[in-house]
């Protein structure tokens, strides 16, 4: 079946986790990827997308007048080129119009966009959870079916739950711990992940919420004890926690993938000067680099894994990358995305991004 991805504010980011578990993905524009799969993609294991659709293959009417009985509530995105409110207006009353001469009761859902927002998706129930509650995506002569949307309020109802939260070791974003463990491949259920540097424990949680297991350890024994309250939060079991210097620890048991946001350095609300960045960057480099070649000793071949490092904001509003990717290469890891220039994950302005680096142990 043909899929169709709206893609999230950082496109690249979600085109890799695409690609990471459904292989070959087209991009179609800056907001739009089409790809295959046997089996149909749930939007609540995907971090990078908005919205996820399966092709139509029949004519849109066609298809909504074969809907069960009773009223249909319908919304149209369109994403074709040169598409605006008002082609996509056009389009929803055009159905409407029809479907109601042939005796169906239709509500549309108002456009305030030629695409209409995940919100007015979920609060309009198009979320693909109701036979009778379509949102359709026009993307010039295909057509598709909203199958999920993504669901706002349940990442940020996760996020603030957790008991024990630290901003000094920064909020990682529920989505963007996904994004990190599905970049690690469809691995199988229960597969068990390791999270070397699990601070309060967001990458944990996702893992076991996407029915893996979960191993964290961290230097730090205080975030050791965040995660094991946040974890019993949760009511999950299947879990291990442990304090360990990631650059020297012998990490116990089988390790299927290993996903974290490393040490970031140092927290920054202003643009670092340029001897300040020399030694941060010395000092996230040197646990960063020992951290893998303590790992890389106690993996398997072809074990993925998944890191998030620190790049800089620049004076010039470019970022500042660690050089290691050789180093990297050199210890015997494949790197997955060389040219990373994509995988940034920032927001506007941020000081300290997270550059994501995929690897495979040789
Ligand atoms: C950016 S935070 C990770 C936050 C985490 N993703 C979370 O959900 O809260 C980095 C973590 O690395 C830990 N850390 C720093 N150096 C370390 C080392 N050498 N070995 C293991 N953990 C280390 C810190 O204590 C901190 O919790």
């Amino acid at each position: 079946m043909k899929y169709l991805a709206v893609l999230g504010r950082q496109p690249e980011i979600s085109v890799a986790e695409l690609e990471a578990l459904f292989g070959e993905i087209k991009k179609i524009s800056n907001k739009l990827a089409v790809f295959k799969s046997e089996t149909k993609p749930l939007i609540d294991r995907l971090g990078g997308s908005m919205k996820l659709a399966e092709l139509v293959d029949e004519k849109p009417l066609e298809y909504l007048r074969k809907l069960p009985e009773g009223k249909i509530t319908l919304g149209v995105s369109d994403y074709s080129h040169g598409a605006s409110k008002k082609t996509a207006t056009i389009e929803s009353l055009k159905l409407k119009k029809i479907l109601v001469r042939h005796g169906r009761s239709v509500r549309v859902v108002e456009n305030k966009d030629a695409a209409i927002s995940t919100a007015t998706s979920l609060h309009n129930g198009l979320s693909g959870k109701n036979e009778r509650k379509v949102e359709l995506v026009k993307v010039n002569d295909e057509w598709y079916r909203v199958v999920g949307v993504q669901d706002i309020e349940a990442y940020a109802k996760r996020d603030q739950a957790r008991p024990a939260r630290d901003a000094k070791v920064g909020m990682l974003p529920p989505k963007l711990a996904q994004v990190l463990i599905n970049l690690c491949g469809d691995l199988p259920k229960g597969s068990r992940i390791l999270d070397p540097f699990c601070g309060t424990g967001v990458v944990l949680q996702e893992a076991l919420l996407m029915g893996y297991k979960a191993y964290g350890t961290d230097i730090n024994e205080r975030m050791v004890e965040y995660s094991d309250k946040n974890m019993k939060h949760f009511g999950f079991t299947d879990y291990e926690v442990e304090v360990g210097d990631a650059t020297n620890h012998d990490w116990q048991g089988k390790i299927d993938a290993v996903a974290c946001e490393g040490y970031l350095g140092k927290p920054m609300s202003t643009v670092p000067v340029e001897i300040k960045l020399k030694t941060e960057k010395q000092e996230c480099k040197a646990i960063i680099l020992g951290f893998l070649k303590n790992l890389g000793a106690q993996i398997s071949s072809g074990t993925p894994v998944v890191i998030a490092v620190p790049a800089w904001l620049r004076e010039d509003g470019k970022y500042s990358r660690l050089e290691i990717l050789d180093e990297i290469g050199d210890m015997g890891y494949n790197v997955y995305n060389k040219s990373r220039e994509g995988l940034l994950y920032h927001r506007e302005g941020q000081i300290v991004a997270r550059d994501i680096i995929i690897l495979r142990k040789d």
